[in-house]
């Protein structure tokens, strides 16, 4: 049996030995503030291998390259005028861009998945942030068993990948997540458009504004079949971030076979164990819920199916539609 990994308040000496692991190529679970993610040092072949092989993540879905600041990611990438106005605005934040990657970079290939290109993010909390400081570039997706919930609290990391084998030295705990959803992914091609691959923590209205244009939208993907070649996204399968208990979009009528997860105003008594997102009908207060709340209603459902509430479309709306969306979807 290998090691037993720690879950560690992030103090100095906490870092020191979380910067020390990465650069032993071992892993190290912190907090950012969309979820919590699985990191490795991003130049190191092996430990990049090792999250693959930690989720269970299939080897054609590429991470995403954690940076310090914008400097460090226009190293490693071709940082244009529009990738600069973003960060500029954005940074650091819940915005991740993909680029062209430098030919010259020392990141693994492995963290591209075989494309050109390579995404990158500054994160905004505390503990990230010092994590990158002191240990450089990160490689890190979220930190959960690949196609399943996100984690935005340090134990939902433990209970999602355990903490009992050798790779994952350590789970730096920053408390829960403030924004609760992953960053929204933008392409940057060089001679194309850019393009919305994934509704996230940032709006895409907010990004469009930035810009000053409309993005493109990526394809839905409506199959969970890996080997479809030419993603513009390939993480972006019909299934994912998936609860174990059958799960109803869209609901307001509810029976005894239901645990319901509301959102708003509640139409009629909810059935015993039910949520609510956001009472007020919130979508910040909603999004930093929706991923610990699929959570405590999988635990109570034992059989019962998870009907959700109609959430609207705008704002952070979009991005808890497309987790819902994919949570719903037939499995694999
Ligand atoms: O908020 C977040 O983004 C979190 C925290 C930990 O930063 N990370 C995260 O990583 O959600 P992950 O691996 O769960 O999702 C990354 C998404 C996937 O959909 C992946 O396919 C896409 O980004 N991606 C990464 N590199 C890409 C690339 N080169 N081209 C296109 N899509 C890419
Ligand atoms: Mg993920």
């Amino acid at each position: 049996m290998t090691e037993q990994a720690d879950i560690l308040q992030p103090l100095p000496d906490a870092l020191d030995k979380a910067s020390a692991a990465l650069a032993s190529g071992r892993l190290v679970a912190f907090p950012t503030e969309t979820v919590y993610g699985l990191g490795a040092s991003a130049m190191i072949d092996e430990a990049v291998a090792a999250i693959f092989e930690a989720k269970g993540r299939p080897h054609f879905n590429p991470l995403i390259v954690h940076v310090p600041d914008s400097a460090t990611a226009a190293q490693h990438t071709v940082f244009d005028e529009r990738a600069s106005l973003l960060a500029d605005a954005f940074w650091p934040g819940g915005l991740t861009l993909v680029l062209p990657r430098r030919p010259d970079t020392p990141i693994s290939l492995l963290v591209s998945a075989g494309l050109d290109t390579m995404a990158v993010r500054c994160p905004a909390h505390p503990v990230a942030h010092a994590l990158l400081e002191r240990a450089g570039p990160l490689a890190a997706p979220s930190a959960n068993a690949s196609g399943k919930l996100s984690p935005t609290q340090a134990t939902h990391v433990a209970a999602s990948l355990g903490t009992g084998h050798g790779h994952l030295a350590m789970v730096l705990d920053g408390g829960e997540c403030a924004i609760g959803l992953e960053s929204t992914v933008i392409g940057l091609p060089l001679d194309g458009p850019a393009t919305l691959l994934r509704p996230g923590a940032v709006p895409g209205e907010d990004v469009e504004a930035v810009l000053g244009y409309a993005l493109a939208k990526a394809a839905p993907h409506t199959s969970n079949d890996d080997s479809t070649q030419g993603r513009s996204s390939p993480g972006q399968l019909a299934s994912h971030y998936a609860p174990d208990a059958p799960i109803v979009l869209n609901t307001t009528q509810f029976d005894e076979n239901d645990v319901v997860l509301a959102f708003g105003a509640e139409p009629c008594p909810l059935p015993k164990g039910s949520l609510n997102l956001s009472p007020s009908g919130n979508l910040r207060e909603a999004a930093a819920h929706l991923f610990s709340m699929l959570r405590l209603l999988d635990a109570v459902a034992h059989g019962k199916r998870i009907a959700v509430m109609p959430i609207p479309m705008d704002g952070l709306g979009a991005a808890i539609n497309d987790r819902l969306t994919r949570a719903a979807a037939p499995r694999p």
